[in-house]
């Protein structure tokens, strides 16, 4: 199968509270099995060949959850990037952040802040976990901060346009996603990305992240590689 595959992938890891149910498990039994799927489609999409992929991984909604769930989330990043991180390193992956992670607890932020600056010369697949993102805050404050340089005169306001509001979002340095797979089923974008989906395709799944993997990913390109063909 010859692919065309996106420069800029995103996943919206859905499934993993009710994958856990159904089995049995705890909805933090869920995660902990998105977090292996995660790194299965980190490996996949380096196969393919993707250069840019963005996993949200924790929205601003996702505060309101029940304490110990918003906990095991806020552990979770600690345990995987101590173990994955010299795999990572060894695979030439860069790490990046996308989201509000002032808010996060010290030992969430500290390891996210480590993994980013530990891998920021690495020239392989930029992986950008959006952690403690929501796509209306993004824009909100990327407002905010046109407005200050707009009052502080360092900008004219004649001069503000998309492309220079895009530079204050958090992922000023990131191009558009080509594609957005949300999996579990549901049909939503859940403030992902409003600002950069303007022109992305959307796939929709009824796989839970957990059983989401590169096969499935390699289908999902395929298929929406298909549709453009077709409709060419
Ligand atoms: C949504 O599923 C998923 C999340 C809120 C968290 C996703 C996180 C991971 C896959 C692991 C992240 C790991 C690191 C290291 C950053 P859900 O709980 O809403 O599932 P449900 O719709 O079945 O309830």
């Amino acid at each position: 199968m010859n692919l065309c595959v996106p420069n800029h992938m995103a996943i919206i890891m859905d499934g993993n509270g009710r994958w856990g149910k159904r089995r049995g498990l705890t909805r933090s039994q869920g995660h902990y099995a998105g977090a292996q799927a995660m790194e299965k489609i980190i490996d996949a999409s380096i196969e393919l060949g993707i250069k840019i992929l963005t996993l949200y991984a924790f929205s601003s909604e996702n505060w309101s959850r029940p304490k110990d769930e918003v906990n095991y989330l806020m552990d979770l990043p600690v345990k995987f990037f101590k173990k994955k991180l010299p795999g990572f390193m060894k695979r030439n992956i860069k790490i990046n952040i996308t989201g509000n992670i002032a808010e996060l607890p010290e030992h969430t932020k500290k390891v996210l802040i480590e993994s980013v600056d530990k891998t920021k010369n690495n020239r392989g697949i930029i992986v950008n976990f959006a952690f403690n993102y929501g796509g209306r805050d993004d824009i909100l404050q990327a407002v905010q901060k046109v407005i200050h340089e707009v009052q502080n005169k360092h900008i004219d306001l004649c001069n503000v346009d998309e492309q220079l509001l895009e530079h204050y979002l958090y992922t000023k340095q990131l191009p558009d996603p080509e594609l957005i797979i949300r999996t579990g089923g549901e049909k939503r974008i859940s403030n992902f990305l409003l600002w950069q989906c303007s022109n992305s395709e959307l796939y929709f799944s009824d796989i839970y992240f957990p059983d989401f993997n590169g096969e499935l990913l390699k289908q999902v390109i395929y298929d929406t590689q298909r549709k453009h063909s077709i409709a060419e």
